[in-house]
């Protein structure tokens, strides 16, 4: 018999449904996922099966089941849930509860990693919602069922397992406060209308799966992302996919290794930036990434993400070497260059003095390396020269949530809000 012909069948539906590209998944996947399910179905010709599959609406449901990779695990890429909590800690509004999207979810790790997330930095029980789409019935049907392998559980930091699992037959299930935040949909990001149909998201999750597509599928995939995704929203994406979104009306806001993204040519964000800098070179909370500057009183909030702001007066002795040795520290940062930001943070001190944004930066670079102590002593530092800086605060904040601090972290919290209601939103 000659199969060629009807596999390229099978190629373009699969394409056309759920957006494969051959190219990228390579025609063995979908030839042992043919064997499976012919196989279960005791249809042993192609041709035969073709005809079934294209009658049979819950056959080709499982035939994509049978295709995609569902592979996941609970806070995988964790930098990614940090830039999440930063950006909506920075950027509330009001008291109407977040909305955030994980798409796709699979078995549901990804979305519950997103509640924990915002648990533990403080966000109450109610405060958001967390839709989980995936086009995948099989893969909703574990994630709502809950119960986890050690598969799941990767890396050394698992501690989050203690707090918001109990174990079960068969592994771990999260806490009903972890379950509860979440609510799964079957749904194709390539579909005219997501069937969760809930738009002007605050944060969208969708990793790991545009490098399926080929680059047309890619191009309408971010084309629908991008709908679906509030002006002020953040945009997540997988390690892989980082160049993807540049291409499609987004701009990288270089969170150090999140690969996030807001969009370009909106409404500028709202910042939480103090009127008035009291002391040299606060770097806002949610603003751009700038070396060290004034702030202004009246200054329209910044486009953090679309482009750097003009650099305005210098405060320093040798304002722009220190400048640009600070531009430098952070650009390492950002690049996850934890060795080299230590290294130029120390030559930086040693010949500009102390700076809030340095001790910042090396306060960023240990809490990377999950050095929680160092990162608390460097934020700290930060702020004993300059009080009013937002993102030490935050970040300080999230660290002190985390260690069961909850006094201090809400101290912290009442002064962001201070400043927040100072600042000209
Ligand atoms: C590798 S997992 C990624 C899961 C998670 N986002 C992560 O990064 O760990 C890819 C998932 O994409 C889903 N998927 C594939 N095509 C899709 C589509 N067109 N729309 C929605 N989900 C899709 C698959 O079912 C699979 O669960």
């Amino acid at each position: 018999m000659d199969e060629a012909a009807p596999i390229r069948d099978f190629e373009k539906l699969l394409r056309e449904s759920i957006g494969l590209s051959m190219e990228t998944v390579g025609a063995s996947v979908i030839r042992h996922a043919l064997k499976r399910r012919m196989t279960a179905c005791a249809i042993p010709d192609l041709h035969a099966y073709w005809a079934f599959v294209t009658s049979s609406p819950a056959e080709r449901q499982e035939l994509v089941d049978a295709v995609i990779v569902p592979e996941t695990w609970f806070f995988r890429d964790r930098e990614a849930f940090s830039a999440m909590v930063r950006h909506v800690t920075g950027n509330r509004s009001g008291n109407r509860p977040l909305k955030l999207l994980s798409l796709p979810c699979s078995t549901g790790e990804e979305p519950y990693s997103i509640a924990m997330a915002l648990l533990d930095a403080g966000f109450p029980d109610g405060s958001f919602r967390i839709d989980a789409i995936d086009v995948s019935s099989r893969n909703l049907v574990h994630a709502e069922r809950a119960t986890y392998g050690k598969n799941s559980f990767r890396g050394t930091d698992i501690a989050f397992r203690d707090r918001y699992f109990e174990a079960c037959d068969g592994g771990f299930r999260p806490h009903g406060i972890i379950r509860r935040q979440v609510r799964f949909h079957l749904g194709n990001l390539l579909a005219a209308k997501p069937q969760a149909g809930q738009d002007n998201y605050d944060v969208v999750f969708c990793r790991n799966l545009l490098i399926y597509f080929d680059r047309e599928t890619q191009g309408a995939a971010l084309t629908r992302l991008r709908q679906m995704l509030a002006d002020d929203g953040l945009l997540l994406v997988g390690p892989a996919e980082a160049g993807l979104p540049p291409l499609h009306g987004f701009a990288s806001v270089r969170f150090p290794r999140a690969f996030a993204f807001a969009k370009i040519e909106t409404s500028p964000m709202k910042c939480v930036e103090p009127p008035v800098a009291r002391k040299p070179g606060p770097v806002p909370a949610k603003a751009a990434r700038a070396p060290q500057r004034q702030t202004a009183s009246k200054r329209p909030a910044p486009r953090p993400f679309a482009q750097k702001p003009v650099p305005q007066k210098p405060q320093t002795d040798s304002p722009d070497r220190a400048a640009a040795s600070l531009a430098a520290i952070e650009s390492a940062a950002d690049a996850g260059r934890l060795t080299e930001v230590n290294a130029a943070v120390e030559r930086h001190l040693a010949e500009f003095g102390p700076s809030p944004d340095a001790f910042y930066w090396l306060g960023l670079a240990h809490d990377a390396a999950d050095a929680m102590e160092d990162a608390m002593r460097n934020y700290r530092k930060a702020l004993y020269l300059a009080p009013d800086h937002q993102r030490a605060l935050a970040q300080l904040r999230l660290l002190q949530q985390r260690r069961g601090d909850h006094s201090g972290a809400k101290a912290l919290a009442d002064r962001l809000d201070r400043l927040a209601k100072r600042s000209d939103i």
